[in-house]
């Protein structure tokens, strides 16, 4: 469900004409939904409205200053991975005790900051990194709240560089040390253990391996409580997949809420949730403009303003965004067939293969749809190419929220050396 639709013929984000946007920022662009980004942070709240449970915004997935804001001002906490994420949850408003800290490399600097700032919970993904924050906790005067991220076994996830929780995956503790690992944070001073936590890929749609892999760790928290470990809190990760193309159909938020209820039954803990996709990801389009048809003998390319290094999922996944024009097809039109390209100096620069469009010309342009989730945040100036501005669309109101950098900016950081200047 998103709220980008055609009205009189012309694409619309809720009451705002996107060629009236791109128009006035230029393309490319990425421009958010607010209303989405509402909808989607709420229909989470609801499912899971009957448990204790915190949301927290997985900021990866989109971590843009105005977008975070307005999932802190719909109640949500946030999954950070880095230093940096966390700055961004906190500057848009996330209260500190509802962040949690994932991720497998974290910094003694990090968790300094994460100790200082007071989070919810750390994430531990290893023994090594373990010993570290007590250290760091411990130089501090003060225990670190953790849960030990544990590796189920189980595979799932929309493509293969996205399943993390499988064995030979770098992430989480394998299943048999876990215990073991629990019972040496008990013993350390820094350390206070919360929780168990597993995330085992995204973009999954089928809810049978995160059932497995659920239960598992309930069964784990059962035993870990049962030997004295206050294990309050179980945190599920995200990795709720949305529908790419009319012919997904991911299950509900709903069927997850359910298969959670069943899978915790009547053990009290707090239920932490990291989704990203699943709120961002249908909020957002990228939209480019047409520079030139090329005909090749076997195919007619779509050569666009917008490259990989602006939205890399399908280079880096061979990911499907569907691609609408902004001016509503006539009924009479039928579609050509085109592969659409953009500019950059890579095989891989390649948005869509083989696509069906109606007839389009130099000039026009397309929306990229779902690209809300892993889209700005994956971007680089490949090329040298300037990051594309992001738009907060709001009712009948916009507002830029991250503009085009000038060249000066984009070369601002760089200096030369003595001997060339
Ligand atoms: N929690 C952890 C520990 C994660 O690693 C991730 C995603 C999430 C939560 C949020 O998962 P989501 O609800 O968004 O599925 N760039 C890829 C996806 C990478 C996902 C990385 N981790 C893509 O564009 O498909």
């Amino acid at each position: 469900m998103h709220h980008f639709d055609y009205k009189a013929g012309r694409l619309h984000c809720e009451d705002v004409d996107l060629g009236k946007i791109a128009d006035a920022v230029g393309t490319p662009l990425y421009v958010y939904s607010t209303a989405t980004l509402r909808r989607h942070a709420s229909v989470i709240a609801a499912a899971f409205a009957d448990i204790d449970c915190l949301i927290a915004y997985s900021v990866k997935a989109n971590g843009n200053l105005a977008v975070l804001a307005t999932l802190a001002a719909e109640g949500c906490g946030a999954d950070v991975v880095s230093g940096g994420e966390m700055l961004r949850a906190l500057k848009a408003g996330i209260p500190a005790r509802r962040i949690v800290f994932s991720g497998v490399g974290k910094t003694r600097e990090e968790m300094t900051l994460g100790l200082e700032q007071g989070i919810h919970q750390f994430n531990v993904e290893s023994g090594a990194e373990l010993e570290t924050l007590s250290e760091v906790a411990s130089s501090m005067g003060v225990k670190a709240p953790i849960a030990i991220r544990v590796n189920p076994d189980v595979a799932a996830g929309g493509h293969p560089n996205i399943s993390t929780g499988k064995q030979g995956d770098k992430f989480g503790v394998p299943w048999a040390e876990a215990e073991p690992l629990y019972a040496r944070a008990g013993e350390l001073t820094g350390i206070e253990v919360c929780g168990v936590d597993v995330h085992i890929g995204s973009q999954i749609g089928d809810l049978e391996p995160m059932r497995r892999a659920f239960a598992k760790t309930v069964e784990l928290t059962r035993r870990l409580r049962a030997s004295g470990h206050n294990v309050s809190r179980i945190d599920f990760g995200g990795g709720l997949g949305i529908p790419y193309e009319a012919s997904d159909a991911p299950a509900s938020p709903a069927d997850y809420a359910a298969m959670v209820r069943d899978v915790i039954g009547d053990l009290p803990v707090q239920v932490i949730l990291e989704p990203g996709r699943v709120i961002a990801g249908n909020a957002g389009v990228m939209m480019t403009e047409v520079l030139y048809q090329k005909p090749a003998p076997d195919r007619t390319f779509l050569i666009v303003d917008a490259g990989m290094n602006d939205l890399m999922r399908p280079a880096l996944y061979a990911a499907h965004h569907d691609v609408l024009p902004l001016n509503a097809p006539e009924k009479t039109d039928r579609n050509d067939t085109y592969d659409i390209v953009g500019p950059i100096c890579e095989s891989t620069d390649k948005f869509a293969t083989r696509r069906d469009l109606p007839p389009v010309k130099s000039g026009d342009r397309l929306a990229f749809l779902s690209a809300g989730a892993y889209g700005a945040v994956l971007s680089s100036q490949y090329n040298a190419r300037p990051l594309i501005p992001e738009v907060l669309v709001d009712g009948e109101n916009y507002a830029i929220v991250r503009r085009r950098p000038s060249f000066d900016e984009m070369t601002q950081l760089e200096a030369m050396p003595d001997w060339l200047s």
